[in-house]
């Protein structure tokens, strides 16, 4: 397994963590998103159901979500399935958050919430889980092949794998693009073809690759206008640099989404021995 990343990799997420949790916040992800789940992503509920879709999940089964933040999203799933989940974020606040919900939903004893790199090796020992998810993050890790290759190590035989991967080259991006798109912590951009291959080589098999970018186009274009219709009262919570830097990291997002260049996909594989 490679070193953990060197670099601070939560950074961006800390800057705007401490107003998760508030109503107005919640008001613009229930704008952006449809439904409020608690996500720090591109997912929607919708798409969450269909991915549940392909994992399998249910009473006695448990699931592994890999930078889980607040745990929302992870909570949904146990709530649906019936599965237990263990969720694993850098950020401390955002799990002992999540492990705080988990209380409030009733859920403390099938949802357990730690913090971990999960850029290095994991505490958990061989075939500990019967899925993995990794939601819009595995680009925050620098070592590819290392990590998937740790997944499979955690997976039970026959166990399934499904992340998404939000920033696959798909075209040609300025500096300009890629500065905004990756404005803290580790970014790794991958071509197309990169996911499926290091996928095969860590003894998984492929069962579904599926380009999801015109969620992450269509999210990120709802969340920046949530955003501008309560732009006063956001640049006095976030200061007004902080606001014009998120506002332009969704709009870049939204537009290179949208033309194709920069495009997010959904994997899921499977353990076979
Ligand atoms: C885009 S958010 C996605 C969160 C969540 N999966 C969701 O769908 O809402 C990326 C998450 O990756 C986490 N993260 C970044 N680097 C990490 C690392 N090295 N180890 C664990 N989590 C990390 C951040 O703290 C953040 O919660």
């Amino acid at each position: 397994m490679g070193k953990p990343n060197s670099l601070p990799p939560a950074d961006h997420y800390s800057a705007n963590y401490a107003n998760f949790q508030t109503e107005l916040y919640a008001q613009i992800r229930h704008e952006a998103f449809g439904e409020d789940i608690g996500q720090n992503s591109w997912l929607t509920s919708d798409e969450q159901d269909r991915f549940l879709a392909w994992l399998e999940l249910s009473p006695g089964k448990t699931l592994l979500d890999v930078a889980c933040r607040a745990g929302g999203p992870a909570l949904r799933i146990a709530a649906t399935t019936g599965c237990s989940v263990v969720g694993i974020d850098v950020h401390e606040q955002a799990v002992t958050t999540a492990s705080s919900l988990a209380a409030q939903c009733g859920l403390a004893e099938r949802a357990e919430f730690r913090s971990v790199d999960a850029a290095g090796p994991l505490p958990f020992s061989d075939a500990s889980f019967d899925a993995i998810t990794c939601i819009d993050a595995i680009n925050h890790f620098s070592d590819r092949p290392a990590v998937i290759a740790e997944w499979a190590r955690l997976l039970k035989v026959g166990g399934r794998l499904l992340f998404t991967d939000p920033i696959t080259l798909t075209g040609p991006l300025t500096n300009a693009d890629v500065a905004v798109r990756s404005s803290a912590g580790v970014y790794l951009f991958v071509p197309h073809g990169y996911d499926e291959c290091v996928i095969a080589q860590c003894g998984l098999q492929l069962l579904v690759c599926e380009d999801v970018t015109a969620n992450m186009a269509k999210v990120a274009e709802a969340r920046r206008a949530a955003r501008a219709s309560r732009s006063a009262v956001l640049r006095e919570i976030e200061s007004d640099q902080a606001y014009d830097g998120q506002q332009e990291f969704l709009a870049v997002a939204a537009r290179v989404a949208r033309e194709g260049r920069l495009s997010r996909f959904v994997y899921v594989s499977k353990k076979l021995s």
